[in-house]
This record gives structure tokens, C-alpha cells and sequence, in this order.
């Protein structure tokens, strides 16, 4: 069972959507800890509904670095293995993130590279795209700018509003949010560059190598 960490700042509908699937069994994993910025947000109310221990810890007047070194310490006091990311609204640091190096995902409600940044499903919507969409990434320093695990595309519909538009794109991302996690989980994702490769299941995988000890011997004919 991998241990997740969230953190969210609002409303916390992809953490219900993780959390949901988790409780149904589909993903090898629990949430461990819910952390927000914000003493209101609904999410962590959520998180205390499923049994999960949620934290509010304060930002207000003091250093960025300290605050995220609160939360870090939080998040391996409970055994956290990845952190996502959800509807979180601060910018992360590098410290953090260097911790944390290739175990924090996020997810934003835009077709990335396109409509970095808030109000991506507005922003799509505005520019006149046909497709618009949501993407689950590797979190780095440069906002919204990680190596992507993940994409839905979501087709701009003629009497669309940002906001159903954004309904639709919300549907998608409590989708592939959980499926990203199942990914990670399953232990099949790995980074090369700017390229997420996505491994076969490990049932697969040894059957390929199964194959290939018979084609070759073990380890005979092999330089
Ligand atoms: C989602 O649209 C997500 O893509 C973005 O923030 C929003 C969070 O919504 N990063 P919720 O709190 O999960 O309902």
C-alpha cells in the first residue's frame, strides 16, 4: 500500500475522487494525511468524513520555507511516499521540492504545455480552442511545467461557458487523477527527461522475461 499525501487549499472534489478510489480498491494505495493552507477549506473536511487525520497549517507571518518544512515534516510523520497535489494554491519551493524530488504530482485543468497558470479552463475557453482538456504531472520548480503522466482531452462544445466547460474537464480529472496514482503506485512510471514512460503491468513485465530466459537460456548465450 503506498501512503499519499494530499494537499489542498478549496473545495478538495479530486481528493474525494482519490479518496473514493481508494475506498473502492481500484489503486494500491491510502491517503495518509491531508494538509491545507486553509482553515476552511472543505477538502479537509473530507478528508476527516473518510477517517483520514487532516492538518491546517498556517502560513500567516512566517517564511515560506519554514511553512513547507512544517508540512514536509508533517507529511513523513505519516508515512507519506508521494504528495498530490490538489487544488493546492501555492507555488511550491525548491527545497521542498528537492526533498520531494520525483514524488510530487499535480494536477491542472489544462491540455499542458497550453494554459499554464489560474483559470486555465477560462483562459482555454477565451482563446478559442476546440479542445481543452486536463494533465497530470511531475511537480518542479517552474510552475505547471513537469513531466506529464497523464491526459484527457475534453471537446469544446458551441454553447459551452468557462464554466460548463470546466464541469466537463473536472469529470476527466477525477478520472486520470486516480489513475495517475495507480500508476505510481503499481510502481510503473518512470522519468526520462522530460518523458514519462508508462511500464507494462509487473505480471508483464515477468512474463517478457520469462520469455526471454527461454529464448536465451539463463544468462547462457548472453555476452
Ligand atoms: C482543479 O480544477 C484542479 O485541476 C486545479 O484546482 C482545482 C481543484 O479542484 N489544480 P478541487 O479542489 O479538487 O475540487
Amino acid at each position: 500500500m503506498l501512503n499519499v499525501g494530499v494537499l489542498a487549499s478549496g473545495r478538495g472534489t479530486n481528493l474525494q475522487a482519490i479518496l473514493d478510489a481508494c475506498a473502492r480498491g481500484e489503486i494500491p494505495a491510502r491517503v495518509a494525511v491531508v494538509v491545507s493552507d486553509n482553515p476552511a477549506a472543505p477538502a479537509l473536511e473530507r478528508a476527516r468524513r473518510a477517517g483520514v487525520p487532516a492538518v491546517f497549517v498556517d502560513p500567516r507571518g512566517r517564511k515560506k520555507r519554514e511553512f513547507e518544512a512544517e508540512i514536509s515534516r508533517i507529511l513523513k510523520e505519516h508515512g507519506v511516499e508521494l504528495v498530490c497535489l490538489a487544488g493546492y494554491m501555492r507555488v511550491l519551493g525548491r527545497a521542498f521540492l528537492e526533498e520531494w524530488e520525483g514524488r510530487v504530482l499535480n494536477i491542472h485543468p489544462s491540455l499542458l504545455p497550453a494554459f499554464p497558470g489560474l483559470e486555465a479552463q477560462r483562459q482555454a475557453w477565451e482563446y478559442g480552442v476546440k479542445v481543452a482538456g486536463c494533465t497530470v504531472h511531475f511537480v518542479v520548480p517552474e510552475v505547471d511545467a513537469g513531466p506529464i503522466v497523464l491526459q484527457a482531452a475534453v471537446p469544446v462544445l458551441g454553447d459551452d461557458t468557462p464554466e460548463t466547460l470546466a464541469g466537463r474537464i473536472l469529470e476527466q480529472e477525477h478520472r486520470i487523477y486516480p489513475e495517475a496514482i495507480r500508476l505510481y503506485a503499481e510502481g510503473r512510471l518512470r522519468i526520462e527527461g522530460r518523458r514519462v514512460i508508462i511500464l507494462p503491468p509487473a505480471a508483464e513485465r515477468d512474463e517478457d522475461r520469462r520469455e526471454e530466459e527461454m529464448r536465451w537460456g539463463n544468462g547462457v548465450g548472453r555476452s
